[in-house]
């Protein structure tokens, strides 16, 4: 038995968190009734389940692309009010792909896409402690004491104190300097608001890696799947000891 929401994230219709919104939404039934708690169990074997009226497959394959998202285009696999998705720049695979993590609209680089909901959930979720790391220009040339706060962590308009981040200064020029930034979380819009709350506002953002995957000469706009070294890697993150909740 299984909670409802995993079964949906598995099945690759979206991550746990999107996927259990979809249940509070009253979009998804098992045999024919509409169930709102993500937590309630179900063999999915032994059951029929629908999202918005069509059954859900329990795909095997699993597959990850790694798109250089321009800006212009929203993090989400679809979209109420009909703006570009990151989904409009990759071919139909036959499976229901999803973005692990956001990247703002204004905000380019590594996007991973997946179909598989649980390595997504442990990609993203903080406690897994996977890096991102972001090359952000920034207005001005911030002081080590200033990056010191970044690496201590400082708290975000939302309450929450960012956890520690490791942070260098890459280029200078005479107005604007170049920060590599690695944080372990990612709330919305954090890295900008990090480098504001120094008084360095980032003029450009562009995220170069999501813990061993690495954008390289990817181009914005471009996609590529994942080697077979790079899902190796992700399906130890998904199986290894650190899938047990922290204490
Ligand atoms: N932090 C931001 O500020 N924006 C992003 O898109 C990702 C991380």
């Amino acid at each position: 038995m299984e909670r409802l929401q995993k079964i949906l994230a598995n099945a690759g219709i979206a991550s746990r968190r999107a996927g259990a919104e979809l249940i509070k939404e009253g979009c998804v039934t098992v045999d024919g009734r509409i169930v709102l708690e993500p937590g309630a169990r179900f063999d999915p074997s032994q059951c029929e389940i629908k999202v918005d009226g069509k059954p859900v497959k329990i795909h095997d394959k699993k597959i990850y692309i790694m798109l250089n998202k321009p800006q212009g285009y929203i993090s989400t696999a679809r979209d109420p009010r009909g703006r570009k998705t990151v989904l409009d720049l990759v071919p139909n695979v036959g499976a229901r792909l999803f973005p692990v993590g956001r990247l703002d609209r204004d905000t380019e680089g590594l996007l991973l896409l997946t179909n598989d909901g649980h390595a997504a959930y442990t990609l993203t979720h903080p406690k897994f402690e996977i890096y991102k790391t972001y090359l952000a220009v920034v207005e001005g040339v911030p002081a080590e004491e200033k990056l010191s706060l970044l690496r201590k962590g400082i708290r975000l308009q939302s309450g929450h104190v960012s956890s520690p981040a490791q942070v260098r200064i890459v280029t200078v020029s005479p107005d604007s300097a170049v920060a590599e930034i690695k944080i372990r979380e990612g709330r919305k819009r954090q890295v900008r608001e990090m480098f504001d709350f120094i008084g360095h506002p980032v003029r450009s953002l562009v995220r170069t890696h999501l813990g061993r995957l690495e954008l390289g000469d990817l181009k914005p706009g471009s996609w590529r799947y994942l080697t077979k070294a790079e899902e190796d890697w992700i399906r130890e993150m998904s199986a290894g000891p650190q899938e047990r909740p922290s204490k």
